[in-house]
């Protein structure tokens, strides 16, 4: 049999700005524009083995576990309408990836952007081409194929006219780099609960979307001009209007999530300890005179961005409360 293998890496990413529901289901197009810094703390490698057949994921195994073939076929089923070569092959994915189990980080970022530049190399693909592909894998994971510390999602479009064509809007709404180094910025991500969350995060927007009052509207609109302001912020290195957008987003993401319950049952994601430690940070750093952020994505886990020179002080307080956490520097 003639097998070829195309071998990929790719790294997390951070949001600043929130991507947080889809205009179109199918295509994954985003209701707004979202920014990301690299979190290149832990990764996914996927080898991508691939022979002739008729467009079958025949086997998907990550850290040598068989993993969803569902999923996966769905999303290849996806893409073959874009690039219809991937029906004259079947495919075998292997994935490894070093995510501490159980810590609470998702490697659905990585492990679509590792895919997608697998695929991208199969199908000789530009950057942007397979930023798209990864965007229908999993929204973030757009955002990891970009090699810049600062990447950015537009959502393609500015009116619903324009939204009309979507496959045009497809075509611009894709990763890609603003910002090539950002150095003197330490992330670190907090460890609180290891608990699977009980909603994912593909569900969760769901929610948000379609029971939008206007509420989830209003948040669209606010965030898509603070996107605009905080690119420009990054681009200037202004660091204080980046924190202050980043915790505007952080909040506004998690009181749009608890602004629609799911049949009336509350869907949420922080414990009271993880709005209590983000409180502990900043009443900390206020004190020493310093200037930082914190976010939190769907978890109730808090990340914390500051300059790196400033970092020890909030790893003492982390250390004197018996949190545990990772981190990275930029
Ligand atoms: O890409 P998904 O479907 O895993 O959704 C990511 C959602 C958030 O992490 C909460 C926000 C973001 O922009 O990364």
């Amino acid at each position: 049999m003639n097998v070829k293998e195309f071998t990929a890496e790719a790294y997390p990413n951070l949001a600043l700005i929130k991507y947080w529901g889809k205009k179109d289901e199918e295509l994954h197009i985003p209701t707004k524009s979202s920014l990301s810094i690299a979190f290149r703390i832990f990764w996914t490698k996927t080898v991508l083995k691939i022979y002739p057949g008729e467009g079958k994921v025949e086997k998907i195994a990550i850290n040598g576990i068989p993993d969803d073939l569902k999923k996966i076929q769905n999303f290849f089923d996806k893409i073959k309408k874009f690039y219809p070569e991937i029906k004259k092959y079947n495919y075998i994915i292997e994935s490894e990836n070093n995510f501490p189990s159980g810590a609470g980080f998702a490697s659905s970022a990585s492990g679509y952007a590792a895919l997608a530049k697998a695929l991208g190399k199969f199908l000789n693909l530009s950057e942007k081409e397979t930023a798209i592909i990864a965007r229908i894998g999993s929204g973030s994971a757009t955002r990891s194929v970009p090699s810049g510390d600062i990447v950015v999602w537009k959502r393609g479009f500015n009116s619903d006219k324009e939204l009309s064509n979507l496959e045009e809007v497809s075509k611009r709404s894709y990763g890609e780099t603003l910002v090539q180094k950002f150095e003197g910025i330490s992330i670190i991500a907090t460890i609180l609960s290891n608990k699977i969350k009980k909603i994912s995060s593909r569900e969760g927007m769901k929610i948000s979307v379609s029971n939008d009052d206007g509420i989830y509207n209003a948040y669209v609109k606010t965030e898509e001009k603070d996107f605009k302001v905080l690119e420009k912020a990054i681009l200037k290195r202004d660091l204080e209007t980046v924190f202050d957008i980043t915790i505007k987003s952080a909040m506004r993401l998690h009181g749009i999530i608890l602004s629609y319950p799911n049949n009336g049952i509350p869907v949420f994601y922080l414990y009271d300890q993880s709005l209590e430690l983000a409180e502990k940070f900043i009443e900390l750093i206020r004190k020493e005179g310093v200037i930082g952020a914190y976010t939190f994505d769907a978890g109730p886990n808090p990340f914390f961005i500051l300059q790196t020179k400033d970092e020890e002080i909030v790893i003492s307080m982390l250390r004197k409360l018996n949190v545990n956490y990772y981190i990275y520097r930029l």
